[in-house]
C-alpha cells in the first residue's frame, strides 16, 4: 500500500527554531504517530531551506563561509527534533546534492517542455535589500522596506509559464481533488486565483545572488529560492532518482504549512507539479499564527519562545499537549507561560493523572493489583460481555473513540484532545456513580465490582491510546503501569483480565507556584518595556556615562579574538600576559584579570577586545588592546560571543 506521506515546511536556517517551527513539526508528528498506530506505513519529512538571500546575508553578518554557516544552523534543527520526540523519517537539506541535482532535473524538464522562457524583467531595485519592487510597492518613490532610494533595473530573467494553469488549478480546488483547509484559506486561494495569474520569475542572476542552485541551461543564473525549496518534497522521496521509492510515497497525503506560506504552496507548488506532470498533494492545511503574550514573536522584543527551553521547563509531552490543545488547529493563538502551566495542572495533573491513579489504586486495593475478569456476569467471552452488557462507560468509550478518530483525521487536534479529556470526565463520573468503595464492602456485589473495575481500567487504557500520539512518553509510562508492551489500539478489550497493574507515581506532576514562576522566567523573559510597572528597579551601581553619538561609538574598533596563550606577568598579582588571535594577526595583550581567571581557564576562549586602543606598557610589558569584561562589584567576568566566531570579526 502507498505510504501515508506527511510534510512540514523546510525551515530557513537563518533563524533559530522557535515555537512556530515546533508547532508545525509537532502537529505533523502527531499525525504520523496516529497513522502508524492505525497500521499505516508513514513517510514523514521535514528539513531546512538553505539557499537564497536570507542565508547568504546571515552568514555574511557573522563573517562565516555560507556553507559552514548553514551546516551549523541546520544542525540546530536536527538536534532539536529528538528532544520533542519528533519521528521524522528523513531530514532534507536543500544544499545536499540529492536535492540540487534533481532541482536541476526539474528545471531542465520544464525548459525542455517549453515551459520556461527568458524575458526582460523590469522593476525598481533596492540595492542594500537586494530585492525588486513594482512601481506601486514604492513608498514616496523609495524602498517600502528600508526607505532607501531604489534604482530602475532592467534585467534578463527566466520565467515559468505558471499563468496557463490557472483554470486547471481552480478546477482541482473546487472539485475537492486538491483539498485546501481550513475553508477560510481555501477561499483566500480562490480569491487570489480570481484575478489573472501571471508567470513566475524563477531565476536570479548570480551577479546579484550567487548562493543558489545553478540553472542547468544558463550558468549565469541560480534558481529562485522558492522553486528550489518547494522541490524538496519531491527530491527527498526519490524524484528522478529512485522510481520505486517515489511510487511508494508520492503524492503527499497532507502538507502542513503556516498561513504565511499559503500562496507559495497552493499556487506556485501545485502549478509546478502540473507542469512536471506529477500528481498533486491530496491536502494542504495552513494553520494559524502564534503570538507571545499578545505580541508578535521577535528577536528584538526578546520574546521568542525556544522549544528546547520549553521542554526543559515542563517536559516534552506537556509542551506538545499544550500547543495542540490550547488553540483549534487553523486559528491563531497566543502563548503564555501562565496558560501553559494552567493546562498542565488542570488537564494533565488533576484530570487525566488523577483518574489513572484513582483507578489503578482501586485495582491494587480491591483486587490485589490484578485486573478482574468481568465475564462472570455473562459467563461467556469478553466479546459477549462487550456486546450484551450495557456498561455505560463502555458505551461512552466507544462513542468518544469514534469522535476522536474523526477529529484527528480532520486535523482537529484540539478537539481530539478535548474528546480525550471528556472521556476522563465520564470515567470519573462512572466511578462516582458506581462507588466501588461501597461495592467492596459487600460480598454479594463482587461481580458488579469486577465489572466496574474492569471497565474503568480498560477506559484508562483507551484514554492512553488516544493521547499516545500527542504524549508518547506518558503513553509508555501508562503502558508500563498496565504491564503492556504497548498501549495498544482503540478497540475495547485490549486489557486482559489477570494482568497485574500498579498505580506507582503520578503520571504528571502538579506544578506548584514556585515552579510556575521558574517556568515563566525561563520561557518568557521580560524585556525592559515589559518589566516596567512591576518592581521599582534599583538605581545603577555605577551612574550612566553621558550620552554619545553613534559616530563617537564607531571610533571604538571592537573585534572578536581567540585567546591562544596566557601567563602571569612576573611580580604582578593582577596582570596576565596574553597572546590573542585576531585572524589577520596575533597580538600581545596585558589584562588585569589574574585574580579572576587562571591562565589555563582562558586559553581557547573567544573574547571581545578593543582593537584600536593606543598601545600601553604595564609593569614593563607592552599591551596592544584591551579585553572587555563586566565588573560585577569587583568580580571581573570576560565578555565573548554567544556562539563561536573567527577572530578579528567586527563587533558593533
Ligand atoms: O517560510 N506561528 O521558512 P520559515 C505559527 N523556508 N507557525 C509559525 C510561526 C508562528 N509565529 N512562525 C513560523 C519558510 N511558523 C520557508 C518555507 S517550504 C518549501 C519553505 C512555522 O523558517 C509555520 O509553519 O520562515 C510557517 O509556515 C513556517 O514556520 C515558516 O518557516
Ligand atoms: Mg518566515
Amino acid at each position: 500500500m502507498k505510504r501515508f506521506y506527511i510534510t512540514t515546511p523546510i525551515y530557513y536556517v537563518n533563524d533559530v527554531p522557535h515555537l512556530g517551527h515546533a508547532y508545525t513539526t509537532v502537529a505533523a508528528d502527531v499525525l504520523a504517530r496516529y497513522q502508524r498506530r492505525n497500521g499505516r506505513e508513514v513517510f514523514f519529512l521535514t528539513g531546512t531551506d538553505e539557499h537564497g538571500q536570507k542565508a547568504e546575508q546571515a552568514a555574511k553578518k557573522v563573517g562565516e563561509p555560507v556553507q559552514e554557516y548553514v551546516n551549523r544552523h541546520a544542525k540546530v534543527f536536527q538536534d532539536l527534533w529528538p528532544k520533542l520526540n519528533i519521528t521524522n523519517d528523513d531530514f532534507i537539506r536543500t544544499t545536499e546534492p540529492r536535492h540540487t541535482a534533481k532541482v536541476q532535473l526539474a528545471l531542465q524538464t520544464l525548459k525542455g517542455r517549453g515551459l520556461i522562457y527568458a524575458a526582460d524583467y523590469e522593476g525598481w531595485y533596492c540595492v542594500p535589500d537586494e530585492r525588486f519592487w513594482t512601481e506601486k510597492d514604492l513608498k514616496d518613490g523609495n524602498c517600502p522596506d528600508c526607505g532607501r532610494k531604489v534604482d530602475q533595473i532592467r534585467e534578463k530573467n527566466y520565467f515559468f509559464k505558471m499563468g496557463q494553469y490557472r483554470d486547471r488549478l481552480l478546477e482541482e480546488i473546487k472539485s475537492g481533488k486538491l483539498e485546501i483547509s481550513p475553508d477560510s484559506r481555501k477561499n483566500e486561494v480562490l480569491g487570489f486565483l480570481g484575478k489573472e495569474l501571471g508567470d513566475l520569475c524563477i531565476s536570479r542572476p548570480k551577479s546579484r545572488l550567487p548562493w543558489g542552485i545553478e540553472l542547468p541551461f544558463d550558468r549565469e543564473y541560480v534558481a529562485y529560492v522558492w522553486f528550489d525549496a518547494l522541490m524538496n518534497y519531491a527530491t527527498a522521496v526519490g524524484y528522478g532518482a529512485d522510481e520505486k521509492k517515489f511510487a511508494q510515497i508520492w503524492p503527499p497525503d497532507v502538507q502542513l504549512v503556516g498561513k504565511d506560506i499559503l500562496t507559495t504552496h497552493c499556487v506556485y507548488w501545485t502549478t509546478m507539479l502540473m507542469a512536471l506532470e506529477l500528481p498533486l498533494p491530496k491536502k494542504i492545511f495552513a494553520h494559524g499564527w502564534w503570538t507571545v503574550e499578545g505580541k508578535k514573536m521577535s528577536k528584538s522584543l526578546g520574546n521568542v519562545v525556544a522549544p528546547g527551553t520549553a521542554v526543559e521547563a515542563v517536559g516534552s509531552d506537556q509542551f506538545r499537549y499544550f500547543i495542540l490543545r490550547e488553540v483549534p488547529f487553523g486559528l491563531d493563538g497566543d502563548f503564555s507561560a501562565a496558560a501553559l502551566v494552567s493546562r498542565i495542572n488542570v488537564d494533565l495533573a488533576n484530570n487525566l493523572g488523577n483518574l489513572v491513579s484513582r483507578v489503578l489504586s482501586m485495582v491494587e486495593k480491591y483486587r490485589n493489583s490484578v485486573v478482574p475478569n468481568p465475564l462472570a456476569t455473562t459467563g461467556g467471552s469478553i466479546q459477549q460481555w462487550i456486546n450484551q452488557h450495557k456498561n455505560s462507560l463502555l458505551m461512552s468509550t466507544k462513542a468518544e473513540s469514534l469522535n476522536y478518530r474523526n477529529n484527528i483525521e480532520n486535523l482537529a487536534f484540539s478537539k481530539a484532545l478535548e474528546t480525550t479529556i471528556k472521556l476522563c470526565d465520564e470515567a470519573n463520573r462512572f466511578i462516582v456513580e458506581n462507588a466501588p468503595w461501597t461495592l467492596a464492602k459487600n460480598e454479594a456485589d463482587k461481580e458488579k465490582l469486577d465489572d466496574v473495575l474492569y471497565a474503568a481500567a480498560e477506559a484508562v487504557r483507551v484514554i492512553g491510546v488516544m493521547f499516545a500520539p500527542f504524549m508518547p512518553d506518558a503513553a509508555k509510562r501508562l503502558a508500563q503501569k498496565l504491564s503492556l508492551a504497548d498501549i495498544g489500539t482503540l478497540e475495547w478489550g485490549g486489557l486482559k483480565p489477570g494482568t497485574t497493574v500498579s498505580a506507582g507515581e503520578a503520571l504528571f506532576p502538579r506544578i506548584d507556584e514556585n515552579k510556575a514562576k521558574e517556568i515563566e522566567a525561563m520561557l518568557t523573559p521580560k524585556t525592559g518595556e515589559a518589566t516596567a510597572g512591576h518592581a521599582t528597579p534599583a538605581a545603577p551601581v555605577v551612574p550612566l556615562a553621558p550620552e554619545i553619538t553613534i559616530d563617537e561609538f564607531m571610533k571604538i574598533d571592537l573585534r572578536t579574538a581567540k585567546v591562544l596563550h596566557a601567563e602571569p606577568v612576573p611580580k604582578s598579582s593582577k596582570l596576565l600576559k596574553l597572546k590573542v588571535d585576531l585572524g589577520f594577526e596575533q597580538r600581545q595583550v596585558v589584562a588585569g584579570i589574574a585574580q579572576h581567571y587562571k591562565p589555563e581557564e582562558i586559553i581557547g576562549k573567544n573574547v571581545v577586545m578593543v582593537a584600536n586602543l593606543k598601545p600601553a606598557t604595564l609593569m614593563g610589558v607592552e599591551s596592544h588592546g584591551m579585553l572587555l569584561a563586566a565588573n560585577d562589584e569587583g568580580r571581573l567576568v570576560l565578555c565573548g560571543t554567544w556562539e563561536t566566531v573567527q577572530g578579528g570579526i567586527k563587533v558593533k
